[in-house]
């Protein structure tokens, strides 16, 4: 995740923007850079990779300023390079930014046409451009800035700088959160708190269209027309572990919680609603990937469940035939596979050995080789003929949750596509299930809402020995990945199957000590679940159900119901996996694991 660090005030700033990027380092980073304005002109340094590098950068070629921006990026649009770092400079201005301007396109056009020319690929260099352009040294450079976003769709943390206010900078947001840390002649502009606790305990959290101008004794905060808006500070008395947290206790409780921003990332510019389409990067739709044949999804661990989930939905909406395996079962057992098939590999990392090794083959018979992957120009979508990129940001913990749900949501988007491409489904289902797809965020947050209840149950369940987890159709997915939620962080046994297949065997494990989660909201395959629960509470099993909203003869029946939206079958499982994944976590944490970094995984698994 790119992280943000602003100064304005009356210290040399480059050695407090660049101790502020350290702190922000955690979030992840391919590059980072420093701009200050300095006699009449703006001084810039950038670096590909560590910040070492730029730090090894300054002590060859040093800079000083009272004014300054610093940047950490993580890459969304355009490759991981120097070009393509921020800050971006053009004019008499640099710019840092954090989220997506969607129509980066139209206007990168715009500008060309007016005779700009640009240095990266990157959508924030938009920003600086009209920056310039709209700026008379008359009106000022705040008035810049509300023209230029203006023009701008998208979301953005924004901090610019401006060679003629050497002792202003101007922070804006737009949904990527940006704060402003208060100072005794200084202040500052950043992304998160961890950037700035070293400075300042005062803070005011700017919220959606603020545009802050800030001075070393001032802070004016307007709407994006200009009128004055007022926000108060507050204190915050966190030390610099719980700030990289954002106050939680371990990053995967932050990561949980970020979910409904991460899918509505993930969801950016790619959801023509009207249209009833799914609007694709260039490169994923010139693949037609719904003319193959059949389509290959290769995964390891909860990249693989989500690929199951993929089969279910886009078998069920473009009805072409999906096989999903395990990575390292298929990469050793002569898998057929040819030019008429696309290979997804589905990969968070974009690095697993096994994943890679599959793709690889694929590579070498001649498949169409599409990758959904959560790490810019890592190893598997370098490799790859197109990338759908999940925009879910650095995940820390190794438990993978914000990367499994905007894997879901790419998954969906893709079965939209292909679907609407084949004619499968009308435009106006398209436009319903997209609808549903952007309801998707708001109805987390209100489940995330339920956690202390879901720890409630947690304090109740820790002591079992071992966990039965099941569901039905795109629910047994969702069943899978609890079962391994539970088993990565609280070293319980879990298992789960198909709900179905449960009087096939393990219907012999049901007594009293043994907790069965059953995934059973109201779809095409709630009466049948329902005849399984039954037979589970015939066996004195104890039984903890997600259930839809208003379904009472469940919740009677269970020893814990939780609830989740009467909405479309196919976006269940965005709200079922909460509830696993919150299980999971407050078992965990109540047992006193080490959550974050549960013991024998890794995050990455780059050997076989
Ligand atoms: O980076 P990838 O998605 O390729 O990683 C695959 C698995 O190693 C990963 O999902 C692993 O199972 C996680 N620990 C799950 O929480």
């Amino acid at each position: 995740m790119c992280g943000i660090i602003g100064y304005v005030g009356s210290r040399d700033c480059v050695q407090i923007i660049q101790s502020g990027l350290s702190k922000l380092a955690y979030r992840g980073y391919d590059s980072a850079g420093i701009a200050v304005c300095h006699e009449g002109d703006i001084d810039l340094r950038r670096a590909h990779g560590k910040l070492e590098n730029l730090v090894a950068r300054l002590a060859l070629e040093p800079m000083r300023g009272h004014t300054g921006i610093g940047h950490t990026r993580w890459a969304t649009h355009g490759r991981p390079s120097e070009s393509n770092a921020h800050p971006h400079r053009y004019g008499r201005f640099a710019i840092v930014h954090n989220g997506i301007i969607e129509n980066f396109l139209e206007l990168r056009q715009e500008l060309i046409d007016r005779g700009h020319t640009f240095a990266s690929e990157t959508d924030t260099e938009i920003v600086v451009h009209l920056l310039a352009e709209y700026y008379s040294p008359e009106r000022g450079f705040a008035a810049a800035m509300h023209d230029a976003l203006r023009r701008v769709r998208g979301s953005y943390a924004i901090v610019a700088i401006c060679a003629d206010f050497p002792d202003e900078i101007i922070a804006a947001r737009q949904q990527s959160p940006l704060l402003l840390a208060l100072g005794e002649g200084e202040n500052f502009a950043a992304s998160d708190i961890a950037a700035v606790l070293a400075h300042s305990r005062q803070f005011i959290f700017l919220e959606d269209g603020d545009i802050a101008r800030i001075t070393p004794s001032s802070i004016e905060i307007t709407d994006i027309s200009g009128k004055p808006v007022t926000r108060a500070p507050k204190s915050i008395e966190w030390d610099i572990s719980a700030a990289e947290k954002q106050g939680y206790p371990h990053y995967m409780l932050k990561e949980i919680f970020e979910q409904p921003q991460k899918i509505t990332d993930t969801f950016r510019g790619r959801i023509l609603e009207e249209e009833g389409l799914v609007n694709l990067d260039e490169q994923i739709a010139a693949m037609h990937i719904e003319q193959s044949k059949r389509l290959q999804i290769v995964a390891c661990g909860t990249s693989y469940h989500a690929g199951l989930l993929g089969k279910y939905v886009i078998e069920s909406l473009a009805r072409i035939p999906v096989d999903v395996d395990v990575a390292s079962e298929f990469r050793y057992r002569n898998p057929i596979i040819g030019p008429d098939d696309c290979f997804i590999a589905i990969s968070q990392s974009g690095e697993t050995a096994d994943t890679y090794a599959c793709l690889k083959i694929a590579r070498e018979r001649g498949a169409k080789i599409l990758s959904i992957c959560n790490v810019m120009d890592s190893t598997i979508p370098r490799a790859s003929d197109a990338t759908f990129y999940t925009r879910a940001d650095p995940e820390i913990g190794v438990a993978s949750t914000k990367a499994f749900t905007t894997q879901l949501a790419s998954l969906l988007l893709l079965a939209i596509h292909c679907a609407r491409a084949k004619n499968t489904i009308t435009k106006d289902r398209a436009k319903s299930l997209l609808a549903s797809l952007r309801s998707v965020p708001t109805h987390m947050e209100s489940i995330l809402a339920h956690s202390d209840q879901v720890r409630a149950a947690a304090q109740k369940l820790l002591r079992a020995n071992s966990f039965l987890y099941l569901g039905r159709n795109i629910h047994y997915p969702i069943a899978l990945e609890g079962a391994l939620k539970l088993k990565e962080i609280s070293y319980i046994h879990a298992e789960a199957y198909p709900s179905g297949e449960m009087k096939h065997g393990p219907i012999a494990l049901i007594d009293d000590r043994l907790p069965v989660i059953v995934i059973a909201p109201k779809n095409s395959t709630y009466e049948k679940t329902l005849s399984n629960l039954q037979e589970v509470k015939a066996r004195g099993g104890r039984l903890i159900s997600i259930v839809t909203e208003g379904d009472d003869m469940l919740t009677r029946v269970s020893e814990y119901a939780f609830a989740i939206p009467d909405c479309d079958e196919l976006i269940q499982p965005f709200f079922s996996v909460l509830y696993l994944q919150l299980l999971a976590y407050h078992i965990a944490d109540l047992l006193g694991n080490d959550v974050d970094q549960p013991r024998n995984l890794a995050k990455s698994v780059t050997v076989e």
